[in-house]
């Protein structure tokens, strides 16, 4: 009994000398190699090759946040098919990524094209471990009230958003199912989709559809070794979103995208010293698409700064 108490003493005095020569190298250097090999298993250093053999198709891999993805992907040892429908743009990131990726045209509102971006992925490296559901549109710029809403804009946002993430399941389903260790989808939320208020109503829509899609896929394919997730960003100052907030606030001489870009960044995040970039969003794909999440699914991991987490009461400051 004594002894293993000794033994159980030691070993926290072990670790606790390790964090603290750790906390005392931070600024000097690298952590020992003891405390390193404690946490390898979480590394998220850049060349950790936490994807290394993985074969992954990304929507959207353009611009924005899919480009990040497969650029960290490719980081982490994936081969990478990038998929958008910007031909030009694509075919020069995926050239600017290295031989382990490639570009191929997939519009995501075509069934056709999603399931051959998926057979693709196959004919071309065996298999497929990681489908990325992430182009979108954004619609509409300003939240119109629902009496005048455009229903043409919303069956265009619904479309690229929430239909295009049922048939990226549907052709993933189809192959991983049936493959030895599966595989994995991730599909792009959006806080949008949890609250009110702050997009327009087919951009919302689509996004809470796609949170639910993610549970209700999930269910069904655990059994055959798939794992479904959902990442849901708050204000990213992408294209997608720059632009579209750029048509709403534009007065001649008022808004122009850099404008906007800075009130994205500065303006509609609660978590103070931090801006929320798409290698955020990267690094927590990178994570779910490895086999360290090899638990996890039916989640949506929300990356919001703590945007969805609550809302003050109107009470006044105390003095
Ligand atoms: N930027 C944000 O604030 C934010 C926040 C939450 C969620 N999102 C979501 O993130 C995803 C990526 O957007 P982003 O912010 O990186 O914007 P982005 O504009 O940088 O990238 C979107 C990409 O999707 C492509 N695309 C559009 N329609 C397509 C289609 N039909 N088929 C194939 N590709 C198509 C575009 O060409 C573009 O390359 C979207 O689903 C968006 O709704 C964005």
């Amino acid at each position: 009994m004594l002894r293993a108490a000794h033994h159980v003493f030691r070993s926290l005095l072990t670790i606790f000398q390790l964090a603290d020569s750790n906390l005392r190298q931070r600024d000097t250097g690298r952590a020992p190699a003891a405390l390193r090999a404690l946490t390898n298993g979480f590394s998220t250093e850049s060349n950790s090759q936490r994807l290394a053999g993985k074969v992954a198709v990304i929507t959207g891999a353009a611009s924005g946040i899919g480009k990040a993805t497969a650029t960290e992907f490719i980081r982490n040892g994936a081969k990478v098919i990038l998929t958008d429908v910007a031909d030009d743009v694509g075919r020069a990131v995926a050239a600017g990524l290295g031989s382990d990726a490639s570009y191929a045209r997939c519009d995501v509102t075509d069934e056709s094209q999603v399931a051959a971006a998926v057979d693709l992925a196959v004919a071309r490296h065996g298999r497929l471990d990681v489908l990325y559901s992430n182009a979108g549109v954004a619609g509409a710029a300003s939240p119109a009230p629902l009496a005048s809403l455009d229903l043409a804009d919303f069956d265009r946002v619904m479309s690229a958003n929430a239909r295009s993430a049922v048939a990226c399941l549907k052709h993933a389903a189809r192959v991983m199912a049936h493959q030895p260790g599966g595989g994995c989808v991730l599909c792009t939320g959006s806080t949008t989709g949890m609250l009110g208020g702050v997009a327009a109503l087919p951009y919302s829509l689509s996004k809470a559809t796609v949170v639910s899609l993610v549970r209700v896929a999930a269910e069904e394919l655990a059994r055959s070794g798939v794992r479904v997730n959902a990442i849901s960003p708050h204000a990213i100052a992408t294209p997608l979103l720059v632009r579209s907030l750029a048509r709403v606030m534009h007065h001649p001489g008022v808004a122009d995208e850099g404008e906007v870009k800075r009130m994205v960044e500065t303006g509609m995040s609660e978590l103070r010293g931090a801006v929320l970039e798409v290698e955020d969003v990267a690094r927590a794909a990178v994570y779910l698409a490895s086999d360290e999440a090899k638990f996890m699914t039916g989640h949506n991991l929300v990356i919001d700064g703590g945007f969805t987490a609550g809302k003050r009461i109107g009470v006044p400051a105390a003095r």
